[in-house]
């Protein structure tokens, strides 16, 4: 008989198929869930997570699951990665990634603007673990280069970074930091594995929300870092299992549901996005808008040049901080005034510069200089989702007309 010929799958392939394969005794199609936290054992399997390897078989849910398995594999392959950890949420993932990559005495380079959790954990609780933080604008990589020390362990970037959609240039900066022997890490949440390859670009570790754009449902919570095969092998063993910020099976299941159309849903909210971000563009209330797509961000040659999709997450200013957004939040009939993004539903959320700049932000006076000039008094951060385009812009037009 001859073999079925296996040939080289593209990424919406990937996206249905990878770490999916029929039940081998019912033959169900779907994936099932395997929810059972505890798996029968031979007699003489090892009781410690010091034995933990690619072999192991299942023996706890904590260790390893079949479900979460499944979704690893999909991630891993439409990263091109060699291979990923999911975690309980996008932090537990950012939180194994600081833990496996720095010790007391290192030093970390990280953007100035993150999301807010990051920041603040950079702020605080890695720097009480004996951690050097130096926090930079990445837009221009010579600010890398000049916070480096001789204990640069890792150069974090988050791009684009939320809120303000700033990108940093991952290529520049990843040969600047091996230059100097520190590793690096991306947060491509923004971008989803459709619209930025930073392990191609030179990157050491990606982390997702998976929360986000790769479930695109907002109905599960979930992340994971991805890398190489040695890197996942200690972060699984080392921080998964021991410190146990695991992904639920059930949420795996609904994350790799929602992955598998990932390829098609980014088309539609890059195409969405471009065209709100035009009309919010053309609209006389509108002072500000920041959209990677449009040549009027200033960083649109980078991400031509960086990105394959530009996703749907579009940040604009209107004159009047918080009493606007209180206009702006009644008057919105399909948009859902509410955090988070990359839902199929649109979702807007309004940050305030000065609230950002005292809880989340610790910044130089440069830097808050910087920011002040990306964001004005504060900016709507608006997650595009798949409605029709055109019927939200005119959910907008209406919101926008009670100023
Ligand atoms: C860029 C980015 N990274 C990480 C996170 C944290 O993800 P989670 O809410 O899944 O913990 C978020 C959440 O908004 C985010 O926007």
């Amino acid at each position: 008989m001859t073999e079925k010929p296996s040939p080289a799958r593209g990424i919406r392939t990937e996206a249905v198929h990878a770490g999916e394969f029929p039940d081998p005794v019912t033959r169900a199609s779907a994936p099932n869930i395997v929810m059972s936290t505890t798996f029968v054992a031979d007699a003489g399997a090892s009781f410690s997570a010091e034995d933990f390897g690619d072999q192991t078989p299942y023996l706890y849910s904590r260790w390893k699951n079949p479900t979460v398995d499944q979704l690893e594999h999909k991630l891993a392959a439409l990263e091109g990665a060699e291979g990923c950890v999911a975690f309980g949420s996008g932090m537990a993932a950012v939180t194994a990634l600081l833990l496996h990559t720095l010790s007391a005495g290192d030093h970390l380079v990280i953007s100035d603007v993150s999301y807010a959790a990051t920041a603040e954990m950079t702020n605080e609780l890695i720097p009480r673990l004996g951690i050097k933080v130096t926090k930079v604008d990445m837009s221009d990589p010579e600010n890398v280069r000049a916070a480096l020390r001789p204990n640069t362990r890792l150069v974090y970037a988050e791009t684009p970074a939320n809120p303000i959609l700033r990108l940093t240039d991952i290529e520049a900066v990843s040969r600047i930091a091996h230059g100097h022997g520190a590793v690096v890490a991306v947060d491509a949440t923004f971008a989803s594995p459709i619209g930025l390859h930073p392990l191609a670009l030179g990157a050491d570790f990606v982390i997702h929300s998976l929360t986000k754009y790769i479930c695109g449902h907002g109905d599960a919570i979930g992340g994971a870092v991805l890398g190489k095969k040695t890197d996942m092998a200690a972060i699984k063993k080392g921080i998964a299992i021991r410190t146990g910020g695991i992904l639920s099976p059930f949420n795996a299941w609904l994350i790799q549901r929602g992955a598998a159309t990932l390829p098609l849903r980014m088309k539609a909210h890059e195409e969405g996005a471009l065209e709100v971000a035009r009309f919010l563009e053309d609209h006389p209330k509108v002072t500000r808008v920041i959209y990677p797509g449009l040549s009027s961000h200033p960083q649109h040659e980078l991400a031509r040049r960086q990105m394959t999709n530009f996703s749907g997450m579009v940040t604009f200013q209107v004159p009047g901080g918080t009493k606007a957004a209180k206009v702006i939040a009644d008057r919105l009939s399909i948009i859902h005034y509410a955090v988070s993004l990359g839902h199929h539903r649109s979702l807007v959320f309004y940050l305030d510069t000065q609230e950002m700049l005292r809880t989340s932000f610790k910044m130089t006076p440069a830097q808050e200089q910087s920011y002040r000039a990306f964001a004005g008094d504060g900016i709507f951060r608006l997650s595009v989702g798949l409605e029709d385009p055109d019927e939200l812009c005119a959910d907008l037009r209406y919101a926008l007309a009670g100023l």
